[in-house]
């Protein structure tokens, strides 16, 4: 560059490059190094331009990596007071001023030299806000499902356990506390002590996949808590299987049905879900099984003949390599 007069008047073409400003970079963070931008004098920068966005977050520290880019939240779900969105500075006196300014939007609190996250409902077990971790952005991830609200019900295991500082009973198989989601009815669904064990993915199914990984992050932990029943569990010639979030109710569920294949609307139970014994109106048993019971095989009680009146579903009971779970067969061993 030789003799570049930069007064306005004197050239129109100011093309020189500022290199290593701070203003310039993508703000030093923890774990990746700072990297100064070289942008050229009358040019123009955009957001992702020193230091990335919610697509390009290789540039910020790692925790970025999984609340911008996997989750997709948006800048201001943390940065409140410098942003509005992604893309829009709300407040220049705290971007590049040399501090970084974390605000939650949703409430909450950082800590600038403990690094961790407070009181934050993403965090938490999402039951009225209680149960919260403290995760600090410095930790490495990823967290276990069991870490914010419990978890599979293949997490029960004697290492996660002690993780957790339980005592595992090794001849049931079952951790007290529990290890594996245990509120109202999940306890009856996904705990290791009952005959189900189902996977997370039979009511969750646009959150969770068949293998228990999260397989829509922006569904997970997005402030909503999404019922959707596998189609799978629709019984034919009735509506699809649903939850009312309002009532707390299932529908046309065909694990609630009598396993035939022309149930009376009275055989099609709408069990509500915080009512703990899972079912409504079961029939109690002689000898109800204790919680840490070994659960009897259910191959043995499928059912063979139909009550009057109703029939038996032509074929395997297996559904998409799944053992259905007539209602009949389950409701005189299932408290
Ligand atoms: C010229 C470089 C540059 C550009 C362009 C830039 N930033 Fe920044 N940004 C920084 C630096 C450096 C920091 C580090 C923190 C500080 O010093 O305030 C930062 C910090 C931030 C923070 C963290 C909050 C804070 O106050 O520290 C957010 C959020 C942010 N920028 C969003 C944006 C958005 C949105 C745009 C586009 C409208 C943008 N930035 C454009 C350099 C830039
Ligand atoms: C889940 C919360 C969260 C979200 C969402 C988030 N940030 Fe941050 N960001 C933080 C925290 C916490 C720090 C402070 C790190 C520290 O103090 O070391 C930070 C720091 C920064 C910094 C300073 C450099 C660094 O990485 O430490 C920049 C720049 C930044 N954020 C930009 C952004 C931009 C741009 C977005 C949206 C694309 C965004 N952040 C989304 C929590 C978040
Ligand atoms: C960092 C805390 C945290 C971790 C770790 C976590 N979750 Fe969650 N999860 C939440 C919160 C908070 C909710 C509350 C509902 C919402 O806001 O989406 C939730 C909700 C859910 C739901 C209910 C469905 C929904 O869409 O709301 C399922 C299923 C679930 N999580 C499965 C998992 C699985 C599987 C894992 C492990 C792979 C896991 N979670 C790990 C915080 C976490
Ligand atoms: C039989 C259906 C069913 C299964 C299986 C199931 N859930 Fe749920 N889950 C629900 C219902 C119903 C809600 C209540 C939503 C509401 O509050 O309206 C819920 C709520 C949740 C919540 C919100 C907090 C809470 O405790 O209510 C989380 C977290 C969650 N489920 C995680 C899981 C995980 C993890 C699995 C797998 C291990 C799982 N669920 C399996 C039906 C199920």
């Amino acid at each position: 560059m030789t003799n570049i007069n930069y007064l306005p008047s004197q050239n129109k073409d100011r093309n020189g490059t500022c290199s290593g400003i701070y203003c310039h970079s993508n703000g030093s963070p923890d774990g990746r190094g700072t990297v100064s931008g070289t942008p050229t004098w009358g040019g123009s920068v955009t957001c992702t331009g020193c230091h990335g966005g919610n697509s390009d977050t290789s540039s910020m520290s790692p925790r970025h990596d999984k609340h911008a880019g996997d989750y997709q939240y948006q800048c201001d779900k943390c940065h409140s007071a410098t942003v509005t969105g992604s893309t829009a500075i709300s407040d220049r006196n705290r971007h590049v001023d040399g501090q970084k300014d974390v605000a939650l939007k949703e409430g909450g609190s950082f800590g600038d030299s403990t690094k961790q996250c407070t009181n934050t409902y993403c965090h938490s077990n999402a039951l009225g806000r209680q149960g919260f971790r403290t995760p600090a952005w410095n930790e490495a991830g990823p967290y276990k499902c069991f870490y914010c609200h419990k978890g599979l019900t293949s997490d029960s295991t004697a290492a996660n356990c002690a993780e957790i500082g339980g005592v595992w009973d090794s001849e049931h198989g079952a951790c007290t506390p529990f290890v594996n989601i245990s509120t109202n009815a999940h306890a009856k669904h996904v705990g290791p002590q009952w005959i189900r064990k189902y996977p997370c993915s039979y009511c969750h199914n646009q959150t969770v996949d068949a293998t228990g990984s999260i397989k829509d992050m922006t569904r997970h932990a997005d402030g909503s808590k999404q019922v959707v029943i596998d189609s799978q569990w629709a019984i034919d010639g009735r509506p699809a299987p649903s939850y009312n979030s309002d009532s707390k109710i299932c529908s046309n569920v065909y694990c609630h049905s009598d396993g035939t294949a022309n149930p009376l609307d009275e055989e099609v139970k709408q069990p509500n879900w915080p009512n703990k014994d899972g079912h409504v109106a079961m029939p109690a048993m002689a000898t109800p099984l204790p919680e840490h019971a070994t659960p009897p095989a259910v191959t043995t009680v499928l059912p063979t003949t139909a009550e009057p009146g109703r029939s038996i579903p032509a074929g395997p009971q297996v559904r998409n390599g799944v053992l259905r779970c007539p209602y009949s067969a389950m409701k005189d061993l299932v408290k």
